[in-house]
Parts: structure tokens; C-alpha cells; sequence
């Protein structure tokens, strides 16, 4: 198993550190624009593997051909938004990026897996799917385990129990209308319901939806990296070891909850093929309405883009 994480900033890099130490991969390669960046943080975390005790190999690289023959690639090269620039002048720049890293990564291994983490994410999803060529099984995106990782987390804050006993799932697209299933939340099998106020479950559905800006907030320099390598490293340990998990990924859509053509959050099945299926689980006519307006946020977005 080959796996390259391209941008080696924060999340990138945190991403192949977490990769390295549960040995998910014989080879984890670094690949970043910045001159000695990708070489510097391999390097520094292959010299953690005496102390730690792995035995995957790091390397960095400012090109595609140490990539060759990778089995899945991590894609979190991108732009964050800066003082003047819109959302729009973002989404194009990023899309820029995404789309000459993902034609790169093809070129050089035509099979691969992508699991794409920059953002605009569901938007990238798309971008990565149509400049590689690649089936939509093998493009996924990784937001859904992150924005659900914050909701079992506050709600374990909540109620003072295991983060472990939380069972939940959070859909749509990974912004402001994405959708925590409260219904389906479950602390050990007790419907969430039955053990908070409706009112405080309100509050813990707005800081979920919230969560991102939460940490840019505090960081003030940059977003979350420790909760987003940790998602996308589950991501990744479902299909190196072909684990059928079911986890929320964003993921193309054709027709399923009647939403066709764009990427968003829902469960999937992700084992040794990447996507194995989606699950449909029933909605109710309120939850169904709240993933359609997630999923009307998402085309108004990507009908900017021309793909
Ligand atoms: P960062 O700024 O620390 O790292 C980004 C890296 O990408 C930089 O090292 C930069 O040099 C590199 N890069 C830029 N253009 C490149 C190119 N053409 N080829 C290769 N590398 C290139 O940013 P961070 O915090 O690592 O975030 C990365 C992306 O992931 C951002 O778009 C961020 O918004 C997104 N993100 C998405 C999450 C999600 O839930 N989907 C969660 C957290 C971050
Ligand atoms: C997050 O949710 C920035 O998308 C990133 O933290």
C-alpha cells in the first residue's frame, strides 16, 4: 500500500503523521509546492519512527513522480480565504489547484483513490471527479466524519459520557445548512431525545454547524487540522483494510434522498474499492427538506464553476 498526501501544510501533514504511526501504508509520500517543505516534514517524521515504532517510509516531494503506483492520495492542497479575496476568488483558485494536483496524480497512477479534503470541499469533489476521469466509487470527499466527530464530541461534553457511546451521523454539504440526524442519534442505543432538552440539542446543532469557524476563530491564523487528519485517516483505514465502515463522506450523487449531480455528505460503505454504496436511511419530511436546502447551497456554488 502507496499512499501520497498532497499539501503538506497543516492538515497534509498531521494526515501522513497519523498515516505513518497505524502503518496504513509501506510508503506514505509528501508532496507540496513549497521548495523543502514536503522533504522537511517527511524527513522530520520518518526520524519519529525509533521512537514510535513503525516502519513506513516517508518521503517529500515538489513532484508527481515519487507518487507513482499509489494505491489512494490525500488531497488537502489549497488556498485559505485572506483579507480581500471573495469566496468566489477562492473557490476558483482552489479549483485551479485542485484540478492540476488531481490530472497529476492520474497521470501517475491510474487507479488510484482520491479523498479529497480542500475546500470548497463538496465543490472539489466535483473538480476531482471530472479532471480525473476516474469512476465516482474511487472520488470521495471527507467532511461528513469531521462535522460528526464535533457533534458526538459536544454531546458527550453535554452529558458528561464516553465520546465512544455516541452514535450519530451528520449529512449535506460541509457548510452552514449541513445536517446533524438528531433522530438518529443514539448515546448506547438511547435516543438523544430522551436525555437532553430540545433546547440544548439545538444549541449543540448550531456549534456543530458552526464548528469550523469556532477553530479559525481561536487560531485566527488558519483552521482545524487535528480532528480533520483524524477523519480522513479513518477514511483511509476503511479502505486500506478494506473495513466496509459506514461513515458520512461526501460522495456523487444520482438520484439518491432525489438529489442528482453534485457531491454532499451521506453514508457510505467504504472498503477496498473506496465507495461500496450508499445507505438511504428514511427521512422524515422536515430532515429531507434540510438536506435539499444543504443540497441547494452546494449547486448554487458549483453553478460558478465551469467543469
Ligand atoms: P495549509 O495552508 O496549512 O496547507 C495547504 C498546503 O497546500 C500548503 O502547504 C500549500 O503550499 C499547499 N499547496 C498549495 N498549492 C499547492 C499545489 N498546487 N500543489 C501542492 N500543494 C499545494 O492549509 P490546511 O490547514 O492544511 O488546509 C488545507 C485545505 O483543507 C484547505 O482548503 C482547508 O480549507 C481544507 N480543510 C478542509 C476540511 C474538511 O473538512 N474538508 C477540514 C480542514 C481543512
Ligand atoms: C473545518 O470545518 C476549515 O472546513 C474546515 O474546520
Amino acid at each position: 500500500m502507496k499512499i501520497s498526501v498532497v499539501g503538506a501544510g497543516n492538515v497534509g501533514a498531521t494526515t501522513a503523521q497519523r498515516l505513518a504511526e497505524r502503518e496504513l501504508a509501506q510508503e506514505v509520500v509528501l508532496v507540496d509546492v513549497v521548495d523543502g517543505l514536503p522533504q522537511g516534514k517527511a524527513l522530520d517524521m520518518y526520524e519519529s519512527a525509533p521512537v514510535l515504532g513503525f516502519d513506513t517510509q516517508l518521503t517529500g516531494s515538489n513532484g508527481y513522480d515519487e507518487t507513482a503506483g499509489s494505491d489512494i492520495a490525500v488531497i488537502t492542497a489549497g488556498l485559505a480565504r485572506k483579507p480581500g479575496m471573495s469566496r468566489d476568488d477562492l473557490l476558483a483558485k482552489n479549483s485551479a489547484i485542485v484540478g492540476g494536483v488531481v490530472e497529476s496524480l492520474v497521470a501517475q497512477s491510474p487507479d488510484i483513490i482520491l479523498i479529497v479534503v480542500s475546500n470548497p470541499l463538496d465543490i472539489m469533489c466535483s473538480v476531482a471527479l471530472a479532471k480525473s476521469g476516474l469512476p465516482s466509487n474511487k472520488v470521495i470527499g471527507m467532511a461528513g466524519v469531521l462535522d460528526t466527530a464535533r457533534y458526538r464530541s459536544f454531546i458527550a461534553l453535554e452529558l458528561g459520557v464516553s465520546v465512544r457511546d455516541i452514535q450519530a451521523m451528520v449529512l449535506g454539504g460541509h457548510g452552514d445548512s449541513m445536517v446533524p440526524l438528531v433522530r438518529y442519534t443514539t448515546v448506547s442505543g438511547i435516543p438523544l431525545a430522551q436525555l437532553v432538552s430540545q433546547e440544548r440539542i439545538n444549541a449543540i446543532v448550531e456549534r456543530t454547524r458552526k464548528g469550523g469557524i469556532e477553530i479559525v476563530n481561536y487560531l485566527k491564523t488558519g483552521s482545524a487540522y487535528y480532528a480533520p487528519s483524524a477523519a480522513a485517516a479513518e477514511m483511509v483505514e476503511s479502505i486500506v483494510r478494506d473495513q466496509h465502515r459506514l461513515l458520512p463522506c461526501a460522495a456523487h450523487l444520482s438520484g439518491q434522498f432525489g438529489i442528482d449531480g453534485i457531491y454532499m455528505g451521506v453514508p457510505c460503505v467504504l472498503g477496498k474499492d473506496g465507495l461500496e454504496r450508499i445507505i438511504e436511511p428514511e427521512l422524515s419530511d422536515e430532515e429531507s427538506a434540510a438536506l435539499h436546502v444543504s443540497a441547494d447551497a452546494v449547486k448554487e456554488t458549483l453553478a460558478k464553476l465551469e467543469l
